[in-house]
């Protein structure tokens, strides 16, 4: 019995890894190890050496079961030292950066837009924000006492004392780049103008800066034919599916005929679906340009005509993405611009590819 303790302790305290433990507690404490077939003949003793032998048994089961767990524990112990001993973390190190952003709706509605009109043959032009009262008003027909320019909530800036010419205003729609571009290059034109506006207007479905896409199109023979076509191509490829639209006669002081263009949507459960159902929804402005209009921007009315339309950039976001609130382009975070789908900043975007 001495023999069998000093056999099994010497030989689990040499023990070189956890396979070679298991197979010695097999081997003495196992089913048919040793100790245990030692055990089993206890039933063949004297009641009075089986007093004496049992608790021996039992006492050297248990020393070896001990022996085995401590050396197990001083294995693992080994062997995180050794792992200590050879992997390190510097926590000095500086961070790996995590991209978190994500394209804004606008930026994204924006791409959009300018990569179908682009299809069409339409270039990008653009203009000054902060506008003279000449571009964004007189050239364009409305002349100081014209009743537009109230209505257009605009913000005008400041003059110094003393300076009595008209104040600059914030431009309250795109159109001014239709003047700017006439005197830039002349007719032909067929371009787009994406941009900020602003007006003094705030609630649901207004904001003070907003976004529209201005269009102009000139030509010696252009007509609302074209503009009709043009901008259903524009919707079906927008929307992806056909979309019916509805040109209602309408005013504005720089298009004549003027027409106010609807898409055809449904409204369920206060969720709104283009190019389905019976309603209308009003998208954009837009006319033949007035002749006044091309002659403020050098192009002779006798020679050249075409077309001009201004579109709400917000109110397409908001219909594409099924966005019910327009303030909520302004103060949300991150989470809300995932709950619509909108991409990390790691996926490839119109913005020029894989974003840096
Ligand atoms: N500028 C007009 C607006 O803001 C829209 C428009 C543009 C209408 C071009 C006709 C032609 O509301």
């Amino acid at each position: 019995m001495e023999d069998l303790r000093n056999k099994y302790l010497e030989l689990v305290s040499g023990a070189a890894d956890e396979a070679v433990l298991e197979e010695l507690r097999v081997q003495a404490v196992g089913k048919k190890g040793e100790i245990s077939l030692k055990m089993r003949e206890l039933g063949k003793m004297t009641p009075e050496e089986r007093q004496v032998m049992g608790p021996k048994l039992n006492a050297l089961k248990d020393e070896i079961n001990s022996a085995l767990a401590a050396k197990k524990a001083a294995l693992a112990d080994a062997a995180l030292d050794a792992r200590l001993k050879t992997e390190w973390l510097d926590v000095t190190l500086p961070s790996r950066t995590r991209r978190q952003g994500s394209i804004h709706p606008i930026s994204q509605v924006t791409e959009e837009v300018t990569a179908i009109f682009a299809d069409m043959g339409f270039a990008v032009a653009e203009g000054p924000q902060i506008e003279t009262d000449w571009y964004n008003f007189d050239a364009l027909n409305i002349p100081g006492h014209h009743p537009a320019r109230a209505e257009m909530d605009t913000f005008y800036t400041h003059r110094a004392e003393g300076d009595n010419r008209p104040p600059h205003v914030l431009r309250t729609h795109t159109s001014p780049v239709q003047i700017r571009t006439m005197e830039k290059t002349g007719a032909p034109i067929r371009i787009i103008c994406p941009g900020r506006v602003y007006r003094a207007d705030y609630d649901q479905t207004h904001t003070p800066m907003f976004h529209q896409v201005e269009g102009l199109a000139l030509g010696k023979d252009i007509s609302m034919a074209n503009l009709k076509w043009v901008l259903e191509e524009f919707f079906s490829a927008f929307f992806g599916t056909h979309v019916e639209t509805r040109f209602r006669a309408s005013h504005f002081p720089f298009t004549e005929p003027s027409a106010e263009v609807d898409i055809q949507c449904s409204w369920e459960d206060g969720q709104v679906k283009v190019g389905e159902g019976n309603d209308w929804l009003e998208v954009l402005g837009s006319g033949m340009v007035h002749p006044k209009v091309l002659e403020a921007g050098g192009i002779d009315p006798n020679e050249y005509q075409g077309f001009a339309f201004g579109i709400g950039i917000d109110r397409l976001a908001m219909l594409k993405y099924g966005i019910p609130d327009l303030r909520a382009f302004f103060d949300s975070d991150l989470r809300w611009l995932r709950h619509y789908g909108f991409a990390s900043l790691d996926q490839p975007t119109l913005h020029g590819g894989l974003a840096r």
